[in-house]
């Protein structure tokens, strides 16, 4: 079990300005932010980033959102982190998310669900590695150092 995920805030919560909300809740959560940018994806970008979904239905409705607008790409760190972010973000469709939960509070959609959350320990090393660099986060051990130093 992986201390990272990573995570997308997508471009209609920021559009709706739920930016800070959204971060408030993941911090409360207990996770880092240990690397973070804005960043607008090309079609070409939305693609790749989702590949395995490319022979779904909705393939071409999730790449047009995607690269609607600028999106907030984050690497997060706590235990359990993979696990843990999925249960904070909800269900996939805000009309099954839990109360409470990111997805329930600012999705607008099934399509437009607010945030993104990786699926496994492997998806989060891909996903992190596709929008930073290893000079781009800190790592766990870095996090507690700085802590202790200031
Ligand atoms: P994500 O990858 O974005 O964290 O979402 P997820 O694991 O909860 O859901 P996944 O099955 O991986 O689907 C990826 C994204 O595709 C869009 N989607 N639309 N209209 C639909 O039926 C439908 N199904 C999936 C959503 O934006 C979903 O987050
Ligand atoms: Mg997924």
């Amino acid at each position: 079990m992986g201390n990272k995920t990573f995570s997308m805030i997508k471009p209609g919560a920021v559009h709706n300005k739920h930016i800070g909300h959204i971060l408030s809740k993941i911090e409360e959560a207990g996770f880092t932010i240990a690397a973070i940018k804005t960043i607008r994806l090309s079609r070409e970008d939305a693609a790749e980033f989702y590949v395995e979904h490319k022979e779904r239905s909705f393939f071409g409705e999730l790449i047009d959102f995607m690269s609607s607008g600028p999106i907030i790409a984050m690497v997060l760190l706590k235990d359990n982190a993979v696990e843990d972010f999925r249960k904070l973000i909800g269900s996939t469709d805000p009309e099954k998310a839990e109360e409470g939960t990111i997805r329930k509070l600012f999705a607008t959609s099934k399509s437009h669900n607010a945030v993104h959350g990786s699926d496994s320990d492997a998806s989060a090393e891909r996903e992190s590695a596709f929008f930073f660099s290893r000079r781009e986060f800190l790592r766990s051990d870095e996090v507690i150092t700085s802590i202790d130093k200031y």
